[in-house]
């Protein structure tokens, strides 16, 4: 870890900084998105590669990272910033007046201030209002999701996005639990999962996965990510590039397959003639998955989990 992260412990800590920046800044004097700005920490070390002809745009839901983004516009006028999603990349290009980009960058999930601010009701290691919310602009919150919601959707989320076994019981404890008082704070979440779980894993709290399949939910984390690879894919000039950072099988799954199908080229059935024009592909995978070093991840642990996976756009379509 840089000593730029050491000086604010409750800053978060960008993981595969260096190279993530190395790799999406093809060219001093581009134009480049960080589609999920945080605290700005790759923000800033892409605006030090960058020339004074260089632009960059960052993109975040939450009003908290946006403040900081407003704040490093103030200071940089080659950085401006969006409010919203990074599935929103099109209008946020079209705002900034951009056609075509060098490079994005997706460094995905919650951020550590996010994390560890009780307010935000991300943690279950901190009581809190149950909110979960990226922006809190926007409905429903974690603990309005569970007042309404049938069981058997929040059981289907529990087990979609959080891969818990226990998800039926765990839903219908909620149900059985809204019907004396709406479940309000992440404790009495966190109390009401563990209850629920009959065998506990010795190396996770019970409630794991619960609160991050719920935080998926809320923030449409996978169908904002889906959007945002097809829409920042299809603004890439030939020679940018776009990388992702992963933290969860499932998204990494989600990117892993999204760039192999691009870089495959198109589907073309058997017997029908084609050009070579016609086969070829617009893309190709630009690195093989990259991993945090082991300095890293004793670093920070977060990185021990997190994918990083490159592709280039290498002609227009
Ligand atoms: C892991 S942090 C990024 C940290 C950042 N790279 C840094 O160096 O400070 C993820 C950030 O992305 C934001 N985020 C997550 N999904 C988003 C989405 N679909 N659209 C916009 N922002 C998103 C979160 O609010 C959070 O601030």
């Amino acid at each position: 870890m840089t000593a730029r992260h050491e000086a604010d412990p409750l800053s978060h800590r960008s993981v595969l900084l260096d190279l993530a920046v190395e790799l999406v800044v093809v060219r001093p004097d581009g134009r480049y998105i960080d589609g999920t700005f945080g605290r700005g920490g790759h923000s800033r070390l892409m605006l030090e590669s960058l020339s004074g002809d260089g632009r960059l745009l960052g993109i975040d839901k939450d009003p908290e990272a946006i403040a900081v983004a407003r704040a490093l516009a103030e200071g940089d006028s080659r950085f401006s910033w969006f409010h919203g999603s990074f599935a929103e990349i099109d209008q946020a290009a079209t705002v900034a007046g951009w056609d075509r980009v060098d490079g994005v960058l997706l460094d995905l999930g919650v951020s550590s201030p996010q994390l560890d601010d009780p307010e935000r009701g991300f943690s279950f290691l901190r009581d809190g209002p149950l909110d979960m919310r990226m922006n809190p602009q926007q409905s429903p919150s974690a603990a309005e999701w569970l007042a309404t919601a049938e069981e058997r959707e929040i059981a289907d989320v529990i087990w979609r996005y959080g891969e818990e076994r226990f998800s039926r019981r765990i839903a219908r404890q909620v149900v059985a639990r809204r019907q004396e008082a709406p479940i309000q704070t992440t404790r009495e979440l966190a109390a009401l999962v563990s209850d629920a779980v009959p065998k506990k894993d010795k190396h996770k709290h019970p409630a794991t996965r619960t609160f991050q399949a719920i935080r998926m939910h809320i923030n449409r984390e996978l169908e904002d990510l889906e959007q945002g690879l097809s829409a920042a894919a299809q603004r890439l000039s030939p020679g940018g590039r776009l990388v992702v950072i992963s933290f969860h099988s499932l998204e990494d799954r989600l990117v892993k397959r999204f760039m192999r199908d691009l870089a495959r080229g198109p589907k073309i059935p058997k017997g029908i003639p084609v050009t070579a024009d016609q086969e070829r592909s617009a893309f190709r995978l630009a690195s093989k998955a990259i991993r945090a070093s082991d300095e890293e991840v004793r670093d920070n642990v977060r990185a021990r989990s997190a994918v990083m996976r490159v592709l280039e756009r290498v002609y227009n379509d």
